[in-house]
């Protein structure tokens, strides 16, 4: 879930949704060998699940599946399931986060291989600044800036050639690359989520072999246990839900008998920005070009991702609470004289817009009587003009066919512009 806007570290209890039942595996296993600051609990998955009844034959989509918690628990329970994510990154760990038919064994001597190869490539002082990932960190002026000292850089790009270079199958890389970027974003890096993403205090060395090693292990001991249930089959696709007829057809998926995610809000959140190492180590960000690609394919949902070309907006023409809040918008950022704000009407516009794109392209691909669970907030921090994001939602979606079943708060949240509660719904259509 997008927590922007809100201070993070706030107990958070979970409200007003009854428990319903077990998951099958409690411990975690799997969801935690990634997770993103942003990124929604695996119980709530399984309590959505658990509500709409959703049995193995029926097939679920995530259409904003970050790091791939939803498929996680379906695959869980058996289920089949589908994830949508515009960042590569994401679908990357997603990817690797369902693909379970790795043998544990060979991961662990996978990384005997690694221990050895990374101390021949430690040896060679300068060889890593000819890496990629150096060299876009370098360029990028992230290394500059402190997003990682140079001793835990140089270390964890030694373990990264030396993935590279096993003599073993894509899966297996991707795995072991997935233990590394895990590693150095919370053990190694200098970064911090707050939850956007800073610069904490320089870390200027770190074991990072053996945190990673730890994560390896870890996922070793996860895969033996998920072995050993019939999983749900999962599929994970890259690209912009607001675009489901061409996404979908080519892949010949659906229908889909329930849809459980949490989209971006309209606040100032960067997915990217809080991805950028991990895009920078898996190579998918070379330079800004390709950031920008990225960034095109999202939601509306922040100042930093406003394109002269969008469009989105016309779909929310006429509007009278998204027209009151832009109005209301545009009063107060009349006195404003830095350029952000003056994006703030538009950037509501283009997302409510975008999603209700997004609801449109998707309703052909769902079963009659769909269920669908879209877990999003309020905001206010644009100039604390308070945005009811799942009551609008609701009323986009009426529009074009689906019904409200409920709008259920499950908590609420301090805002960190007027100090005020302010709730995180899930939002219950029916199509
Ligand atoms: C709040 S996060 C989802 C986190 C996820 N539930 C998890 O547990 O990891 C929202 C996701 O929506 C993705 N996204 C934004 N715009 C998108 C679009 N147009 N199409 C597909 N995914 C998009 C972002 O990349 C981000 O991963």
């Amino acid at each position: 879930m997008d927590l922007a806007d809100a201070d993070y570290r706030l107990p958070v209890p979970m409200k007003d949704i009854p428990s319903l039942g077990p998951q099958k595996i409690l411990n975690g296993e799997v969801h935690n060998w990634y997770r993103i600051v942003l990124g929604y609990s695996d119980h709530l998955v399984g309590q959505i699940l658990d509500r709409f009844d959703i049995k193995p034959g029926q097939k679920v989509i995530d259409p904003f599946c970050g790091t791939g918690t939803t498929l996680v628990e379906c695959m869980k329970r058996g289920i089949d399931c589908v994830g949508v994510d515009a960042n590569p990154s994401s679908c990357f760990s997603a990817h690797v986060k369902t693909n379970w038919s790795l043998k544990n064994k060979r991961l662990l001597e996978l990384l005997e291989e690694i221990e050895l190869k990374q101390n021949l490539y430690l040896r060679r002082k300068v060889a890593y600044k000819q890496d990629p990932t150096y060299k876009y960190l370098e360029d990028a002026g992230m290394i500059r800036r402190g997003w990682i000292s140079p001793e835990p850089l140089r270390k964890a790009l030694a373990i990264k050639s030396s993935i590279v270079n096993l003599a073993t199958s894509k899966p297996y890389k991707n795995a072991l690359m997935l233990a590394l970027i895990a590693e150095v974003i919370t053990g190694s890096s200098n970064v911090k989520f707050g939850p956007e993403l800073y610069c904490g205090p320089a870390k200027l060395d770190s074991d990072v072999f053996s945190g990673f090693a730890k994560r390896v292990q870890a996922m070793a001991k996860d895969l033996l246990v998920v072995s050993s249930i019939a999983s749900g089959k999962a599929t994970v696709i890259e690209g912009d839900v607001r675009e489901c007829d061409e996404l979908f057809n080519s892949h010949a998926l659906g229908p889909y008998a329930a849809v459980i995610c949490s989209p971006p809000y309209p606040a100032e959140h960067d997915y990217t920005r809080n991805a950028r190492l991990e895009l920078a180590f898996l190579e998918l960000v070379k330079d800004r070009r390709t950031l920008r690609s990225i960034k095109h394919n999202m939601i509306r949902s922040n100042t930093k991702n406003i394109y002269k070309e969008d469009t989105d907006s016309a779909y929310v023409d006429g509007h009278s609470k998204i027209n009151e809040i832009a109005a209301e918008l545009d009063l107060r950022i009349a006195s404003k004289t830095h350029s952000f704000a003056r994006l703030y009407p538009t950037v509501i516009r283009e997302y409510f817009g975008g999603m209700k794109r997004h609801l449109l392209s998707l309703k052909n691909f769902l079963v009659d009587g769909a269920k669908c669970a879209y877990v999003v907030g309020d905001q206010s921090c644009y100039l604390q003009v308070h945005i009811p994001t799942a009551e609008i939602l609701s009323s986009i979606a009426q529009e074009i066919g689906f019904k409200t079943l409920e709008i259920k708060q499950w908590r609420s949240r301090r805002s960190t512009a007027t100090s005020k509660e302010i709730a995180e719904n899930i939002l219950f259509l029916q199509k």
